[in-house]
């Protein structure tokens, strides 16, 4: 129900948007809001520390889950390398195809990606789309299917994930940033999840994968002190 939700406020807000740029498209997977209020500049570094510090090349596939309009994927694309992505709002959907290579991105929920099964995926990142996760049980189905689709080499990126213990913080943030009221009214039905590190450990553990964290300190926004990113290899 809660998916429902957020899936018809995404298509909502792409439907009220045009692209014409990586700016628009930023705009359009939502890095344009009070405290997520991300610039080109920064955003394309962004990008370049996965490229640099991975040596991602031409060669490689790189698939994102939760894509949205191809804000991430972009400077992948324009640097000639493969990019494949997923996302359940199909108007966003439509501006990843006029963006990027249309034949490579699909209309699903990340919970079942086997039309994704084919291929040879040499990084899978998804960013900053854990919160919208209905529950735990969801985001496991998720991992699950990420790691359906990953090879022994598969480099795996959970990027920008919100940590329940800085919860409290976040909230008071949020409320300084925006009122408590526009705060109700934007968080009472619709829920940001926030996970413990400890449930990406124990899945991890049990899966027989290697986990790393680190801070999310790779992009400047007011919540990106709230929350962390993971890295996971076999
Ligand atoms: C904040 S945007 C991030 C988009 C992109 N990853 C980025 O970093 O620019 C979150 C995206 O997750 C997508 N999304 C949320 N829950 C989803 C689900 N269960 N299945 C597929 N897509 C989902 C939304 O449609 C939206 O495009």
């Amino acid at each position: 129900m809660k998916n429902k939700k957020w899936k018809s406020i995404w298509n909502q807000n792409a439907k009220r948007k045009k692209s014409k740029n990586l700016q628009d498209l930023l705009s359009l997977n939502g890095h344009f809001s009070p405290t997520s209020n991300i610039n080109v500049n920064d955003w394309n570094n962004y990008i370049n520390h996965f490229v640099q510090k991975y040596n991602i090349t031409k060669k490689d596939n790189i698939l994102e889950i939760g894509c949205g309009a191809g804000a991430f994927l972009f400077p992948f694309f324009k640097k000639k390398i493969n990019c494949y992505g997923v996302d359940f709002s199909k108007e966003l959907i439509k501006h990843c195809k006029k963006f990027l290579n249309p034949s490579n991105f699909y209309v699903r929920e990340v919970n079942n990606l086997k039309i994704l099964k084919k291929r040879n995926y040499s990084y899978i990142f998804a960013n900053s789309i854990f919160q919208y996760f209905p529950s735990e049980f969801y985001a496991k189905k998720v991992l699950n299917e990420i790691l359906s689709l990953a090879n022994p080499k598969t480099k795996i990126f959970l990027l920008d994930i919100p940590n329940k213990i800085k919860y409290n913080e976040w909230k008071r943030s949020v409320i300084q940033n925006i009122g408590k009221q526009n705060f109700n009214l934007k968080y009472n039905q619709v829920k940001h999840r926030f996970y413990n590190k400890e449930f990406f450990i124990n899945y991890c553990k049990i899966k027989k994968y290697k986990i790393k964290f680190s801070p999310q300190n790779l992009i400047k926004k007011e919540n990106s002190k709230f929350r962390f990113n993971i890295f996971i290899t076999k």
